[in-house]
C-alpha cells in the first residue's frame, strides 16, 4: 500500500494541497497518497489520532487547528514552538509525533528567492495578530527586517504578538483604523479577510510605488487585498508561491527530497 499523508482542516474541499503533493510525488518518484481531511470543527484531535492510527505518516494542519496540532505533538521544532502553531506533523520511527512550521519559511522562500525581496533593514506592516501573524513573524524578524509595524482590530492582541519577539526593538502597534501615515517596503495581509471576501479599508498613504503588497491568502486572478494595491499602480501578491513553498518544506520533512516548485509557481 501506498504510504498515507493527508491535509486536516475545516474547511478544507478548497485546498490545493492535495494537489500539490501529488505533483511532488510523480516529480520524485515517490509512491504516496494524499487526501483532504475534514474532521468538523471539534473533530481534530479524535481524527488525525485514528489517521495515524491506520498507519498515517504525515499530515498537513490548516485552519483552525494549527495550536491543537501544536498541542497534539509530542516534540516540536524551535520555529513550530516560537510560532506555538504547527503546521506539518511527521510519525517518527518511535511512534512519537513531531510538530513542525514550515509556514514562515515557505513565506521567506517565496519573498526572497522568487520574488527577489531584500528582507534586511525592511520596514514590514503585518495586519492581523493571530495565528497566522505568530507563525511568520519569527523567520521574518530573524531575516533582519528594519522596522515592524503590527496593526489588528483588537489593539491588546497585537501588543501581545510584538511582545513575543523581544529580539526586535523597532515595533509599534496600533488598531486597523489608526494605521501609519508613512508607507512601507513590504505590507502582509495576515488576517483572513479575503477568505471572507471583504477588502480591508486602508489608506493609500501606506503604499510606495515599489511596496509589495503580499496576501497569505490565495486565489486565482487574485485577491481583495492584492487587487486594491495593483489599483494603485503597486504590485500585489496572493498567498500561492508560499502555500506551495510550505509544501515542500513538509515534503522534505517527510520524504528526505527536495522538490522542484518551479513549475507549481507559474500556475
Ligand atoms: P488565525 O489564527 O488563523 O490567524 P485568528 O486567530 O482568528 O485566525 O486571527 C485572525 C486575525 O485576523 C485576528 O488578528 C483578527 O482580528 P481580532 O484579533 O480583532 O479578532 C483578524 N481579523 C479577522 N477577520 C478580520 C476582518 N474581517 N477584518 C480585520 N481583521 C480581521
Amino acid at each position: 500500500m501506498a504510504d498515507r499523508y493527508a491535509v486536516f482542516g475545516h474547511p478544507v474541499s478548497h485546498s490545493r494541497s492535495p494537489a500539490i503533493h501529488q505533483h511532488f510525488a510523480e516529480q520524485t518518484g515517490q509512491s504516496l497518497v494524499y487526501e483532504a481531511i475534514d474532521p468538523g470543527a471539534e473533530g481534530f484531535t479524535a481524527g488525525i489520532t485514528n489517521f495515524f492510527d491506520k498507519g498515517g505518516l504525515g499530515a498537513n494542519v490548516t485552519v483552525p487547528f494549527k495550536e491543537a496540532a501544536f498541542a497534539l505533538a509530542d516534540e516540536c521544532t524551535e520555529r513550530a514552538a516560537r510560532a506555538g502553531a504547527v503546521n506539518t506533523l511527521k510519525v517518527l520511527d518511535d511512534g512519537r509525533l513531531l510538530g513542525e512550521n514550515t509556514d514562515g519559511a515557505g513565506l521567506l522562500r517565496d519573498l526572497t528567492h522568487n520574488l527577489g525581496v531584500e528582507l534586511g533593514g525592511a520596514s514590514v506592516l503585518i495586519l492581523g495578530a493571530g495565528g497566522a501573524s505568530r507563525g511568520i513573524l519569527g523567520p521574518l524578524v530573524d531575516a533582519g527586517i528594519g522596522t515592524l509595524h503590527v496593526a489588528n482590530r483588537t489593539v491588546a492582541k497585537a501588543e501581545a504578538l510584538a511582545k513575543r519577539f523581544p529580539e526586535m526593538t523597532a515595533v509599534t502597534v496600533s488598531g486597523l483604523d489608526r494605521l501609519p501615515t508613512r508607507a512601507f517596503d513590504l505590507i502582509i495581509n495576515a488576517t483572513p479577510s479575503s477568505l471572507q471576501g471583504q477588502a480591508l479599508t486602508l489608506p493609500s498613504g501606506l503604499l510606495a510605488r515599489d511596496t509589495l503588497a503580499y496576501d497569505l491568502a490565495y486565489a486565482e486572478g487574485g485577491t481583495p487585498f492584492t487587487r486594491w494595491a495593483e489599483q494603485r499602480g503597486v504590485p500585489g501578491r496572493d498567498g500561492w508561491g508560499m502555500l506551495v513553498e510550505q509544501a515542500a518544506e513538509s515534503f522534505f520533512l517527510w520524504r528526505g527530497v527536495r522538490p522542484e516548485t518551479a513549475v507549481l509557481l507559474k500556475r
